[in-house]
């Protein structure tokens, strides 16, 4: 019986060489056994559009759609303006729509994010966390992956090389794994052990 955490990962930067879609291609493989992380990339994704909410763009009818698959959900963001980058904003707002069809809804969730700066994006994580108030979304508390002065931790390309960073991503992957299993209903256990055992029940 298949019982992976689903967890998709979702990066708030479109650069090529992007500290944070570095952050988040490292917890890829920093996941723990039992669980597994996809990639949404956010480019090309429009800026939203109330009038079209209903209707929306395929790039975002696949998010909603892919959010809706995954168990948990990954923020990897980066701190613009002492708050998220506006691509990240626009992709939550987009899938947060209808009103209604909020695609967020009830989805357990992790923070981390890198800057070049000292502040290691904590200002834009504590605004993540005041969305995800409204948003009706359940993040991890710790342990808060705040990377700073990114260009020590990541080789040109954007890949991270910092050992002691990777330990943290390792320990908050773990934490989302456990919190997700504890708060996710049994018989909402995508293909769980759990879900067979209420079919049973009910049989
Ligand atoms: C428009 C803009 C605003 C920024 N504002 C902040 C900021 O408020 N705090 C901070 O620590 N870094 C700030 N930075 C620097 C980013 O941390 C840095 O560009 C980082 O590499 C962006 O993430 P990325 O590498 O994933 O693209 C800003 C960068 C840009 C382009």
């Amino acid at each position: 019986m298949d019982n992976t955490i689903r967890i998709l990962g979702i990066a708030g930067s479109l650069r090529q060489a992007s500290y944070n879609r570095g952050t988040l291609r490292a917890a890829a493989e920093l996941v723990p056994e039992g669980a597994a992380i996809e990639i949404f990339e956010l480019d090309g994704i429009p800026g939203f559009n109330q009038d079209e909410e209903r209707n929306p763009p395929a790039k975002v009818a696949q998010l909603k759609r892919k959010i809706r698959e995954s168990d948990a959900i990954l923020f990897v963001t980066p701190e613009y303006n002492y708050s998220v980058p506006g691509v990240l904003k626009n992709a939550i707002d987009w899938a947060s729509r209808p009103y209604g069809d909020n695609a967020w809804d009830g989805k357990p969730a992790a923070i981390m994010g890198a800057s070049t700066g000292a502040i290691a994006t904590a200002r834009a994580q504590y605004h993540l966390r005041q969305m995800m108030v409204f948003l009706n979304m359940f993040p991890v508390n710790q342990p808060e992956v705040m990377i700073g002065h990114a260009a020590e931790r990541f080789d040109d390309e954007g890949n991270l090389t910092d050992d002691a960073t990777k330990d943290f991503i390792r320990q908050l992957l773990q934490n989302l794994v456990e919190w997700t299993r504890r708060i996710q209903p049994p018989n909402e256990q995508t293909g769980s052990d759990s879900k067979a055992e209420v079919a049973k029940a009910l049989e």
